[in-house]
Formats: C-alpha cells, sequence, structure tokens
C-alpha cells in the first residue's frame, strides 16, 4: 500500500517521464501481437476455443470500455492519478477534434457494436486480458500526447497556429472518416447475414451454413467482401492510418496502427483460409485476405 502511494505521487509529480516508461512497453507490444498471432489465431469468433471462454457481448463490452475510458480520463485530468479535470474551453480545436475521433470511434466499436450485432461468440480469457490491458496503455498515451505532451511541439505549425487548417490535418481527418464508413458498413454486411438467417430471409437449403458452437457462419458478398475477406478490417486500418497523418505522426498513433496491423493481417489471412478451407469451391477463388487484388 506504501509502496503504491508512493508510486502515484512518484508518477504524478514527473508524469513526463512515467509516460516515457509506459512508452517503452508500448513499443513492444506490435512485435509481441505479431509474434504471437503468427503463431496462434486469436481465439474469439470463427475461431473460439473450447474453454475458459466468457460470454461474448459482455466480454465485449468490459474489454474494450477500457479504451475510451482511459482516453477521455487522460485527456481530461490534469495530472495523472488526480479528479481534477480541465474544462473544454482549455483545449485546441485541433485537440478537440482528435479527441473527438477517438470517442466517435470507441462509441461505435464498443457501445453500438454490440448493441447492434446480432451476436458475437464468446471470448477466451486471454485475448479479453490483453485487451484490457492494451487498451488501457493505448487509450492513455494517445490521450496524453494529444492532450499534454504532443500539444505544444506538434499540435502547432511552425507559425505557431493550430495545425486544424493545415492540409496535413484535414488529409488525416477525411482518411479516418472514410475507413470508418468502410469499416461500419462493412461490420453492417456482417451483421445482417445472421439477421437473415434468422428471419429465414436466407433459405438455409440454398445457402452453404457453416456452425460452429452455436455460431452460424454463410459467405458475405457485397461491397469490398466480392474483392477482400475482410473489408471491415481493411476499413479500420485506413482509420487508424487517417489518425496517423492527423496526429502528425505522433508516435502512440504510429504504434497504434502497426498493433493494429499486427492484429488484423493474419486475422485476415486466417480468415481467408477459413472460408476457402470450410466453403471450397463456393468461395469465389478470385477473393484476397484484406488488400483488394493484391493480397
Ligand atoms: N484495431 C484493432 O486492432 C482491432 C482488433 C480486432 C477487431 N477490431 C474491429 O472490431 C470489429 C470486429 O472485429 P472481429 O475480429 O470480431 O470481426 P469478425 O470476427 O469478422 O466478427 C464480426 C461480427 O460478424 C460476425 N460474423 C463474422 N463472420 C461471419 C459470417 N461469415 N457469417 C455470419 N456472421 C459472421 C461475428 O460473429 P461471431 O462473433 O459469432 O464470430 C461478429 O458478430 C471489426 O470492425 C474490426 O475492425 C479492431
Amino acid at each position: 500500500m506504501k509502496e503504491l502511494k508512493e508510486f502515484v505521487t512518484w508518477a504524478q509529480q514527473n508524469e513526463r517521464e512515467f509516460f516515457d516508461e509506459v512508452m517503452k512497453i508500448n513499443r513492444v507490444i506490435p512485435l509481441l501481437f505479431l509474434g504471437g498471432l503468427l503463431f496462434i489465431v486469436a481465439p474469439y469468433g470463427k475461431f473460439q476455443w473450447n474453454s475458459l471462454r466468457l460470454p461474448g457481448k459482455f466480454a465485449w463490452l468490459f474489454m474494450e470500455s477500457f479504451s475510451p475510458i482511459a482516453f477521455i480520463y487522460s485527456f481530461f485530468v490534469k495530472n495523472l492519478f488526480s479528479t481534477t479535470i480541465y474544462t473544454v474551453s482549455t483545449y485546441t480545436t485541433t485537440q478537440l477534434i482528435l479527441g473527438s475521433l477517438w470517442v466517435i470511434h470507441y462509441t461505435n466499436r464498443v457501445y453500438i457494436y454490440a448493441y447492434r450485432a446480432p451476436k458475437i461468440s464468446p471470448i477466451h480469457i486471454l485475448p479479453v486480458l490483453a485487451a484490457i490491458f492494451y487498451n488501457i496503455i493505448n487509450g492513455y498515451t494517445n490521450a496524453r500526447w494529444i492532450s499534454v505532451f504532443g500539444r505544444d511541439n506538434y499540435l502547432y505549425d511552425e507559425n505557431g497556429q493550430d495545425i486544424y487548417k493545415s492540409p496535413k490535418f484535414i488529409l488525416g481527418v477525411f482518411i479516418f472518416l472514410i475507413g470508418m464508413v468502410i469499416n461500419i458498413h462493412h461490420d453492417n454486411i456482417l451483421f445482417s447475414l445472421r439477421n437473415n438467417l434468422d428471419k429465414s430471409i436466407t433459405k438455409s437449403e440454398s445457402v452453404k451454413v457453416i456452425t460452429i458452437a452455436n455460431s452460424r457462419y454463410v459467405i458475405p458478398n457485397g461491397g469490398l467482401f466480392d474483392y477482400i475477406a475482410c473489408p471491415h478490417y481493411f476499413g479500420e486500418i485506413i482509420e487508424w492510418t487517417g489518425f496517423v497523418i492527423a496526429t502528425w505522426y505522433s508516435y502512440p498513433a504510429v504504434l497504434f496502427l502497426m498493433a493494429t496491423l499486427a492484429n488484423l493481417v493474419p486475422r485476415a489471412k486466417s480468415n481467408l483460409g477459413w472460408y476457402r478451407e470450410k466453403f471450397g469451391d463456393l468461395y469465389p477463388k478470385n477473393r484476397k485476405a484484406i488488400i483488394p487484388f493484391v493480397w
């Protein structure tokens, strides 16, 4: 208890040092994700394991909530681990736009997504714990960079102007929004597959259905699904690429993009293999994993 109090006092008084230490951990995470996920497909959804599983929607809401909560707290709080917060008027337009992009993304990703998904299959405890750990680090480092550490050196241009009118910032936000539209549109297509099965719009005798545990899977079609197995992942990667540009290549945002790539690229490859294995010739041969016409 005494050690914890001393640690909190140290972190409050030396927050830049604390931030740098957290960034050291953050730097290793994309490599750890990639190293692990090249050998094991994260055990949820189509690749779920039959043990130590938490109910899907509960696990999703619980683990993903750490990201917006850590971000919003770290964004507004005056000193780490304190309860004193800054008001919105303290922030520049750029900071507020960047903060809003994060909150909009995660409001959709956590709450709207879980509400709209007809079903999220049980999730093994391992990805849940990894997601909680990562979401805290990622939310903290990105928020603190935008609200404190990147503010003076990066979020103003060489003339001391807030960068929100600069072409690079506008381009970054535009790319982020395009990615978000692609991501949500294809999440919606996936949701519609089960909704249609439930409503018997898709006649099960004319469509091959694969059942894993109690989850039913069919071949997705439409939009970029006609070209790649995981267009929702493709959209997610475009989103965070836009965020990297809008933050003027902030280190936490670059690391988040790398972690996203490490997570989603191997999983897209596994998804493509899964569809080919389960659906055989019914799965169109021209489809790639995550980059249309390429890979
Ligand atoms: N930034 C990151 O690092 C990161 C990491 C992971 C996810 N994400 C994002 O989070 C969202 C969800 O990702 P995810 O990995 O959970 O996607 P997913 O495995 O493709 O599943 C998405 C939803 O669609 C259902 N589904 C998938 N394939 C289906 C099929 N062939 N037929 C019927 N239903 C199907 C799933 O049900 P089941 O749950 O029953 O399989 C689930 O409800 C995506 O938008 C992704 O971009 C981001």
